[in-house]
């Protein structure tokens, strides 16, 4: 393990059966508390977005849209947020995926992405990979290239990158 991953693992409380019991809860919270590590962990995402040539950050509601601001100011890009529906005032895209129990759905303002654009997606968890999926379904509908999915954590036994790698269609899927 890398000193970066010991100190964003360190970072990273586990919640024992929230929201609901059976499930260990990543809190990322004492993570955005701490500079050194909320920088680090800033600059090795923004590393990633320009490695991948990324012209602009999508993140996803809630926590990939306090990861992914500043990384876009970091890198110089700009930033999009994919809300869930209803959120955004002008006209949208939305694109709805399975929840275990029901669907839910993510929306983009429809002019914030053009075929122009190569957009890296940020968020803080990988689960099992439905919001993600969604996310670039709508980047796809745009036009726009997909540079990447960046996350702080995949949590592999989701299988997430399974599910996604369909749509990334060979952009890379990275987890800090
Ligand atoms: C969590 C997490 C990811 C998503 C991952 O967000 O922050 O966005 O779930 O799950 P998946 O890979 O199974 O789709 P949540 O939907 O809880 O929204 P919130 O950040 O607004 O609380």
């Amino acid at each position: 393990m890398s000193s970066l991953q010991e100190l964003l693992l360190s970072r990273i409380k586990d919640v024992p059966d929230y929201p609901e019991p059976g499930i260990v809860f990543k809190d990322i919270t004492p993570l955005l508390a701490d500079p050194a590590a909320f920088t680090a962990l800033t600059d090795a995402l923004a590393d990633i977005c320009l490695r991948q040539g990324a012209t602009k950050v999508v993140g996803l509601e809630a926590r990939g849209f306090i990861l992914g601001a500043p990384v876009a100011v970091r890198a110089g890009v700009g930033f999009v947020p994919a809300r869930k529906a209803g959120k955004l005032p002008g006209a949208t895209l939305g694109q709805s995926y399975a929840l275990e129990y029901g669907t839910a759905e993510i929306e983009i303002h429809a002019d914030a992405l053009t075929p122009h654009d190569r957009v890296l997606v940020i968020d803080d968890v990988l689960a099992t990979g439905g919001t993600a999926r969604a996310s670039l379904e709508l980047i796809g509908r745009t036009g726009a290239q997909v540079a990447g999915v960046a996350v702080l954590m995949e949590l592999g036994f989701l299988r997430g990158r399974e599910r996604l790698e369909p749509a990334l269609a060979g952009a890379p899927l990275e987890a800090l």
